[in-house]
C-alpha cells in the first residue's frame, strides 16, 4: 500500500510517499527557514503563503520520486493540526482536493502522534506500551503510548516549549534562527557549567515549564551585556545543558514512575546531539531501551504523517474528503482509537 503523507503544520512544507507504513519511497522538505530568519521566529501569514506557492510542486516531486504516478497512490494521509491555521488549511486542502480527484481515502493526522510515530519508519521499531517525549518547536509533553490512536497524556509544558525558549534565547544573543540549531552549535566548544541557571520545575510532577529559564536568560543578557566568543560559548553550552537536564529529569522520572520499558523522543528538540547522548545514557541506566529517530525524521517530514496515516487506515479509521477540517489547537486525543 503506497500512502502519500502531507505536512504543513508550521514552516515546512512537506510530502512523502511511504510504503506499507514502513518503507519511505520518497521524501520531500522544502524549509522557510530564510523567510523567517529576518524575523527570528514563523511569521504565520508568510508561512501560509508559502505553503501555497509550494505544495503541488513538494507533492508532485514526491509522487515522481517515489517512481510512480499520481494515480498509483492508494492512500492520502495529512496533518490536521495542531500547528498554525493557515498553514494547516493549505495542506488539508491539498490532501481533501487529491483523494476526491483520485477517489481514494483520505485520513487526517495529529502532528504530535505522527512524531512519536516516526519511530516506526527505523529498523528497530517500539513495541507498545512506550513512554513518548514529544519535545519540538511548539510542544514539549509527556505521553503513555499503548497502541495507535492511544495516548494518555502525562505531563506538559504549562508554558514555553523547550524549542521555543532555545529559539528565543538563540534570538536575545543574536543567533540565526532556529535557534535550537545555532545554540547547539555555538555551544560546542564552551564549557556548559559556566552559567549557574535555575533548573526549572524539579520536583514538581511531571509538567514542564521553561518560561523561568528564559527569564533568568534575558535578565543575565541584561546585567552583563549579551555575550561575545569564548563568553557566547559558555553561555549557549550552559543554556542548551539545564534544558537538556530538565527534559532527561522529568522523562525517567515518568519511565520510573509509570514503570514502561521503551521510551521514544522525537520532534525537532531530539535532534539535539546532547540530548540524544544524555536520554540515551539516563534511558538505559534505568533499565528502559530508547528509541530516536534518525534527525531528519526528528524535525517536521511527511514520512511520519503518511505511516501513521497508513495505521488509521488499516484500524478502519478514515475522513471524508469533504469535511476534514484543520485545527490549530487539535487536542492530542481528538483522533483515537
Ligand atoms: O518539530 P519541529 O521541526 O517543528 C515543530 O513542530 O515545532 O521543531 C522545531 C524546533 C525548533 O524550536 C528548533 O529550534 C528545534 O526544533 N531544533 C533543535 C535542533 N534542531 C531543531 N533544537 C536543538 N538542537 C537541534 N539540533
Ligand atoms: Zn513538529
Amino acid at each position: 500500500m503506497l500512502v502519500l503523507g502531507i505536512e504543513s503544520s508550521c514552516d515546512e512544507c512537506a510530502a512523502a510517499v511511504v510504503q506499507d507504513g514502513r518503507l519511505v519511497r520518497s521524501t520531500q522538505v522544502a524549509t522557510q527557514i530564510s523567510i523567517h530568519a529576518p524575523y527570528g521566529g514563523v511569521v504565520p501569514e508568510l508561512a501560509s503563503r508559502d505553503h501555497l506557492r509550494r505544495i503541488s510542486l513538494i507533492i508532485a516531486g514526491a509522487v515522481e520520486k517515489a517512481g510512480i504516478e499520481i494515480s498509483g497512490l492508494d492512500a492520502i494521509a495529512v496533518t490536521c493540526g495542531p500547528g498554525l491555521q493557515g498553514s494547516l488549511l493549505i495542506g488539508t486542502m491539498a490532501a481533501r482536493t487529491l483523494a476526491w480527484a483520485l477517489g481514494c481515502p483520505l485520513v487526517g493526522v495529529n502532528h504530535l502522534e505522527a512524531h512519536l510515530h516516526a519511530a516506526f519508519l527505523e529498523q528497530k521499531q517500539p513495541q507498545y506500551p512506550f513512554l513518548g517525549l514529544v519535545v519540538s518547536g511548539g510542544h514539549t509533553s509527556l505521553f503513555e503510548v499503548r497502541g495507535v490512536g492511544r495516548l494518555k497524556l502525562l505531563g506538559r509544558t504549562l508554558d514555553d516549549a523547550a524549542g521555543e525558549a532555545l529559539d528565543k534565547v538563540a534570538k536575545l544573543l543574536g543567533l540565526p534562527y532556529p535557534g535550537g540549531v545555532w545554540i547547539e552549535r555555538q555551544a560546542a566548544g564552551g564549557n556548559p557549567d559556566a552559567v549557574p541557571f535555575p533548573r526549572p520545575m524539579r520536583g514538581r510532577g511531571l509538567d514542564f515549564s521553561f518560561s523561568g529559564l528564559k527569564t533568568a536568560a534575558c535578565q543575565a543578557v541584561r546585567n552583563r551585556g549579551a555575550p561575545q566568543g569564548q563568553d557566547l560559548s559558555d553561555f549557549a553550552a550552559s543554556f542548551q545543558k539545564c534544558v537538556v537536564e530538565t527534559l532527561v529529569a522529568k522523562t525517567i522520572t515518568a519511565l520510573k514512575k509509570h514503570r514502561l520499558a521503551r521510551l521514544v523522543v522525537a520532534g525537532g528538540v531530539a535532534a539535539n546531539r546532547l540530548l540524544r547522548e544524555r536520554m540515551s545514557q539516563e534511558a538505559k541506566a534505568a533499565g528502559a531501551e530508547i528509541f530516536i529517530p534518525a534527525l531528519s525524521l526528528c524535525t517536521d517530514n511527511a514520512a511520519m504523517v503518511a505511516a501513521l496515516g497508513q495505521a488509521y487506515l488499516q484500524a478502519g479509521r478514515s475522513s471524508s474528503p469533504f469535511e476534514l477540517d484543520a485545527d490549530a489547537s487539535l487536542p492530542w486525543n481528538a483522533i483515537s482509537l
